[in-house]
Formats: C-alpha cells, sequence, structure tokens
C-alpha cells in the first residue's frame, strides 16, 4: 500500500537554521521519512516576500539544502526541492488566490505582525498572500500531514479551508491535510525574552545551528531565568527555566519529573550550562561539522537539488493538470 504523504517547507531567510526551526519541525520530518513519503521543500518564494538581497538568497538557498541533508533527510528516502525550481506552486497559488477572501487573507496573524513591524506601506502584496502559496505548496502533493510549529497552525488551517472548498465546489480533487504539531516542543522561546518565540529577528536569544560551540555556550550562560531559584517546569510562572527544561527533554526524551531531579539543590547556572552543553554536543557540532562538508562540494548539492526538483514536478504536474482542467483551463 502507498505510505501516507507529508509535506513541509523552510524559508531560507537566515544564514543558518536554529534550534527552534529543529525541534519545532525539522526533527520530526527526519523521523516521518520512515513511515511517510515526504516531500520538502526550501521555499525560496517565500523569502522574497519580505526584503531580500539576491546574492544572499542564493547562498542562502543552497546553504540550507545542506543543512536538510545534514539534520537527516535522506534523498533516497525522501524529495528535497527548491519551490522556485518547480514552476506548478506559483501556478497553483494564483488558482487558490481566486478562492480566497480578501477578509479571510487579512485574518492571518502573522502577516498582521509582520504589518505591523514593517509598516502597511512597505508590506508587499506577497506577504498578504504568502498563506496561499503555503497552501498550495501543501495541497500539490496530496500531503496528509505538515509537520510544522505552533505558530503555523493558522496557515495549516487556511489550507484545510481552502481544499474543502474546493473540492465542495469540483468534486474531490485534493487531500485536506492535517497538521503535525508535536506540543512539548512546538514554540521554543528566545532566550533573552521567554515570552516571544526564538526567531532569527532577535540573534541574542537564538541560537542557530551553524553558530560556533562557544557562542552557543555564551547565549545559554546568559539566558533569562525567571524570579525564586527552585528548577521546575511551570511554563506559565517560569518561562525562561522552562523553556531550558523543555530543550533538555527534547533532547533526551526523558520523562520531565527525572530532569527536574537532576537539579535538586542546584542554580539556575548549572541549568544553563547544561543544557547549553548538551545542544552543544548533540545538535551543534554534528550538524554544524556536516552542513559545513556537504557546502565544500556546491556542484553536488546543485545536481541534488536538480534531482529533487524533477522528483517533485512530477506529483505537481499531476496535480495541478487535474485542477486546471476543472476550473475550464
Ligand atoms: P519558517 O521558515 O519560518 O519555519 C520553519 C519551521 O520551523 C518552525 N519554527 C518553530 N518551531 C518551534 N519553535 C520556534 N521558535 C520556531 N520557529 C520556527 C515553524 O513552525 C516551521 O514549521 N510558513 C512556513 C514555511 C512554509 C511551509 C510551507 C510550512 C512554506 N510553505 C508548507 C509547511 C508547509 C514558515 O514560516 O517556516
Amino acid at each position: 500500500m502507498a505510505k501516507p504523504s507529508v509535506l513541509s517547507g523552510i524559508q531560507p531567510t537566515a544564514d543558518s537554521f536554529h534550534i527552534g526551526n529543529y525541534f519545532g519541525a525539522l526533527r520530526q520530518w527526519v523521523s516521518m521519512q520512515e513511515t511517510h513519503d515526504c516531500f520538502y521543500s526550501v521555499v525560496d518564494l517565500h523569502a522574497i516576500t519580505s526584503e531580500f538581497d539576491p546574492k544572499v538568497l542564493k547562498k542562502r538557498t543552497l546553504t540550507s539544502f545542506a543543512q536538510l541533508l545534514a539534520v537527516g533527510i535522506d534523498t533516497n528516502k525522501s524529495t528535497i526541492f527548491v519551490q522556485s525550481q518547480v514552476p506548478q506552486h506559483a501556478q497553483l497559488a494564483w488558482v487558490l488566490s481566486c478562492f480566497t477572501g480578501f477578509g479571510e487573507a487579512g485574518r492571518m496573524t502573522q502577516f498582521k505582525d509582520k504589518t505591523q513591524k514593517g509598516g502597511q506601506e512597505r508590506s508587499s502584496v506577497g506577504l498578504f498572500t504568502y498563506p496561499i502559496l503555503q497552501a498550495a505548496d501543501i495541497l500539490l502533493y496530496q500531503a496528509q500531514s505538515v509537520p510544522v510549529g505552533e505558530d503555523q497552525r493558522q496557515h495549516l488551517e487556511l489550507t484545510r479551508d481552502l481544499a474543502t472548498r474546493f473540492n465542495n465546489q469540483f468534486g474531490k480533487t485534493f487531500i485536506v491535510p492535517e497538521a503535525f504539531i508535536v506540543k512539548e516542543s512546538a514554540k521554543i522561546l528566545d532566550l533573552q525574552d521567554p515570552s516571544a518565540k526564538m526567531s532569527k529577528s532577535s540573534p541574542q536569544g537564538c541560537v542557530f545551528i551553524l553558530d560556533e560551540p562557544e557562542v552557543v555556550m555564551k547565549k545559554f550562560k546568559t539566558a533569562l531565568t525567571d524570579s525564586g531559584k527552585e528548577i521546575k517546569y511551570d511554563p506559565v510562572n517560569k518561562p525562561g527555566v522552562s523553556n531550558l527544561l523543555g530543550i533538555i527533554k527534547a533532547i533526551t526524551s526523558e520523562e520531565m519529573s527525572l530532569i527536574e531531579s537532576q537539579f535538586v539543590n542546584k542554580g539556575y547556572g548549572d541549568l544553563k550550562t547544561y543544557t547549553g552543553e548538551l545542544v552543544v554536543e548533540k545538535i551543534i557540532k554534528p550538524f554544524r561539522e556536516k552542513t559545513l562538508s556537504l557546502l565544500g562540494n556546491e556542484k553536488e548539492l546543485s545536481t541534488l537539488m536538480t534531482q529533487g526538483a524533477q522528483k517533485a514536478e512530477k506529483v505537481a504536474a499531476n496535480t495541478l493538470r487535474n485542477v486546471y482542467e476543472k476550473v475550464g483551463f
């Protein structure tokens, strides 16, 4: 029997992925390869919805691709590709945009947040239609499951609504996908501001996979923790401490009570050092080295990209052909 399909995407908008991306999404991408037919995309079309530099974008796309291989995505099991190399994404996005209400798109909180920060005049129409392109990414591959962090839940709801709307009008065309969100690691917090999610826009509180180990240790050692002394998992009253404990749990898979018991009579400083060392040993060192070594062979990377795009396009073209027929093209 055919395996169920998965699609997910990541933007090449920083010089490196961060550990929020890893725990929230990429780790699930790796494990799902065993049970699903997986499509993973470096979404460079999405990356031009905000300010960008073409040369930097190209480099980041390559580095992102290398990082996906480095964390364990295997081209023999999964299809990894760069979104702009598969033209059906932009084509389906256009059709879906004609089925999306203006108000519906305007209610997306990520768009509202980003326009608030950047100012309405400077926000592009592409930023407004971003979630529709994301829906096209998912629906082209008939994905049943979409592994993402918590911040993508609303975009997944829109995708489901669009799929259902199209199916109701034209007969079954798309699989209606489900978000796959792992609760404990769905939102890794900023080390300097545990009221916000970890994000590249706050580099001091963000641990990048390609950071030097010493830089990572410094970021952990200066992490903002909470009042009091007790080391206890309590995300409401102790968000900083709980974030660190959550990172430990994400790596060791131990019960939280067992992790807490290792810190009885210890201080916040011990917790920060322990978490930093664990992240450096288990995540930063292996993934950083592997990425840098892969980046040493750009030709090989670009061959893998082309092969990935060809594999993806076969599936995407099938779906798009069906959609075009249904709408009367
Ligand atoms: P992007 O590139 O912003 O983030 C990639 C993935 O990382 C997750 N993530 C986090 N998870 C936990 N804690 C954090 N602090 C954290 N920060 C980021 C995100 O939830 C995401 O899963 N819109 C998507 C890209 C996209 C996509 C798609 C995703 C385009 N098309 C189709 C799924 C399916 C995004 O912003 O990713």
